[in-house]
């Protein structure tokens, strides 16, 4: 079932709810992928019934281009999710729907989590994905809510999201779908020629470098690796490389005992933006 308003969606929602049926939500911004298949899956396990959002947040674009080339196919989409499971909820409402007249984000304190990398690149960006994630728990209230672990950073924001807002919804956080060549899949590749593609590999490369070489290098020795192999290939900018404990996603060069680390890329390939990351330890 498609619904595109509150008003419907509550309706339909408000009768599963008087039937204890566990609601999930899986929000996206379509162009919908395996990844997001997967975690449509990963939603049915836990529960009777799966709400997904389809909504090109334009709050949490910090480029109007890139909203504007962000891919759409919502027929492509409903039809992907409908195949996948005919029960699934699609809500694909308009923008006047969620924001009403006011198309502003809201000033969060996300702490050190969204200060860095990919708060460091994309000002206002997470405070709007905060934003629109706060409308739709308030909109859908699912009993549990599933992100992918691509957007480390996004997943972490939701967890302290909840928490400031004391929103009664469970965060699941879904692993990194690949291409067999370990790109990890994303709506933006859509945006990519197959060579394109081949080269964007590249990115899952360098965070195996970092993983691979953990023990025997330290974080600048693996700095300088990834710096060599960007050098090497001309089509693909790379924008960050840094590595973070996993607890505060603060970058750091220094290697200590006990902690857990996570490395984050992102890098450009024909004005197409793509990020990634890897625990590396
Ligand atoms: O990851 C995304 O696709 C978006 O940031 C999200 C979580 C759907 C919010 O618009």
């Amino acid at each position: 079932m498609q619904v595109t308003t509150i008003k419907a969606l509550d309706k339909t929602l408000n009768k599963l709810r008087k039937e204890q049926q566990i609601i999930g939500l899986v929000p996206t911004m379509g162009a919908l992928h395996e990844g997001h298949l997967a975690l449509v899956d990963h939603a049915y396990k836990d529960c009777n019934i799966v709400v997904v959002s389809i909504f090109v947040n334009p709050t949490q674009f910090n480029n109007a281009s890139d909203l504007e080339k962000y891919p759409r196919n919502l027929a492509d989409d409903i039809d992907l999710l409908y195949k996948n499971n005919s029960k699934t909820i699609v809500f694909t409402p308009s923008i006047r729907e969620i924001y009403k007249k006011d198309i502003k984000a809201e000033d969060f304190d996300f702490g050190s989590i969204t200060q860095y990398m990919e708060g460091e690149y994309r000002q206002g960006h997470f405070n709007g994905v905060g934003t629109i994630i706060k409308h739709l728990f308030e909109i859908v209230k699912p009993h549990k809510a599933y992100f992918g672990e691509k957007d480390y950073q996004q997943l972490q924001l939701i967890k302290k999201l909840v928490k400031i807002t004391q929103q009664p919804v469970i965060i699941v956080g879904s692993p990194t779908y690949r291409e067999p060549s370990g790109l990890a899949k994303s709506s933006r590749n859509k945006r990519l020629s197959n060579s394109e593609l081949e080269k964007a590999a590249i990115l899952f490369k360098a965070l195996s470098i970092a993983k691979n070489n953990f023990n025997q290098l330290s974080f600048s020795e693996i700095k300088e690796e990834i710096k060599t192999l960007f050098e090497k290939e001309e089509c693909v900018k790379l924008e960050y490389f840094e590595i973070a404990e996993e607890e505060n996603l603060i970058p750091t060069g220094t290697k200590k005992e006990q902690k857990k680390y996570r490395a984050f890329i992102a890098a450009v390939i024909n004005e197409v933006r793509l990020i990634d990351n890897m625990a590396i330890n």
